[in-house]
């Protein structure tokens, strides 16, 4: 009876309200749900690490603060996933086995990086720095030698042209506007003539998803940026004609997709002569 006088939309509050006069706490349920999908994320991760350590022998995940740091979630879950996709996309650009020195810039705990070191020929030519001490200290204590630290100004602890390609997941959408030409100028010096750089950003792929006050920024300036407590939180987002305008005389753009890593667009560069 009651369903027939209630709307379409108010039906889930109704049915809340059925439950409440039942003697039904919704709250208490919710309460209940969200405690079993926290119970369902933790068994999930244990039964991934298993698979993991079955395939790949034993392994170490950073512990959980060092897994925020590179994300919105500290689950492992998360870490494995991200690293999957990024690890990924660094072996379509730069193959199995990269004949030159590969930086993976911003690297934090090693999501990436883990799985990379299936591949003998990455283990040899990887090198990844972060401003995230801790994360460097704790790569380092797992055996991995060719991390480091590096500031968050340049330059960068490397020789001009020393690598032969680049990736940088989610690390420009970190660091305010106003200093991404001064980073791809940096990028330019450490990078051989004629090499690839990939490189992740937030920007159009996320404008819909932009507050009004934020979007209205990016529309008329081509950037934006929203500060937020925690390790390097703050959200810097930028437009594609920002990006050209920023490495313009630097690097020639190969693609450009919008929300080609998860909502983030990505530029495939080529470091001018
Ligand atoms: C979202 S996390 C991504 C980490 C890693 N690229 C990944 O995909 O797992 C952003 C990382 O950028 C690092 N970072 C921020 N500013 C940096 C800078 N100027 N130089 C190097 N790393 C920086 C942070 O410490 C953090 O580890």
């Amino acid at each position: 009876m009651l369903k027939r006088l209630v709307p379409q939309r108010g039906r889930r509050l109704a049915a809340n309200m059925i439950e409440v006069a039942r003697g039904r706490d919704p709250v208490a349920e919710v309460a209940a749900l969200t405690r079993r999908a926290r119970t369902a994320e933790s068994q999930a991760d244990n039964v991934i690490r298993a698979l993991v350590e079955r395939h790949y022998g034993a392994c170490q995940v950073p512990p959980p603060a060092l897994r925020l740091n590179v994300g919105m979630v500290d689950t492992e879950l998360n870490f494995w996933s991200k690293g999957i996709a990024s690890s990924r996309i660094a072996l379509r650009e730069f193959g199995t086995a990269p004949s030159a020195p590969v930086l993976d810039w911003g690297c934090g705990s090693g999501r990436t990086l883990f799985w990379l070191r299936c591949h003998p020929a990455w283990m040899t030519r990887y090198h990844g720095c972060d401003v995230d001490s801790e994360a460097i200290a704790w790569l380092q204590s797992q055996g991995y030698r060719q991390v480091e630290v590096c500031g968050d100004q340049p330059p960068l602890p490397y020789p001009d042209g020393f690598f032969g390609g680049l990736v940088a997941f989610s690390v420009l959408s970190h660091i305010h506007a106003r200093l991404h030409r001064t980073w791809y100028e940096e990028l330019h010096r450490v990078l051989a003539p004629g090499v690839k750089a990939y490189i992740t950003l937030l920007g159009s792929g996320v404008a819909s998803a932009m507050p009004t006050n934020v979007r209205t920024s990016f529309d008329r300036d081509g950037w934006a940026y929203v500060e937020r407590a925690g390790h390097y939180k703050h959200t810097s987002m930028v437009s594609e004609a920002f990006s050209r305008a920023a490495f313009e005389g630097l690097f020639d753009v190969e693609r450009f997709v919008v929300g080609e890593y998860g909502n983030m667009d990505t530029f495939v560069l080529r470091r001018r002569d």
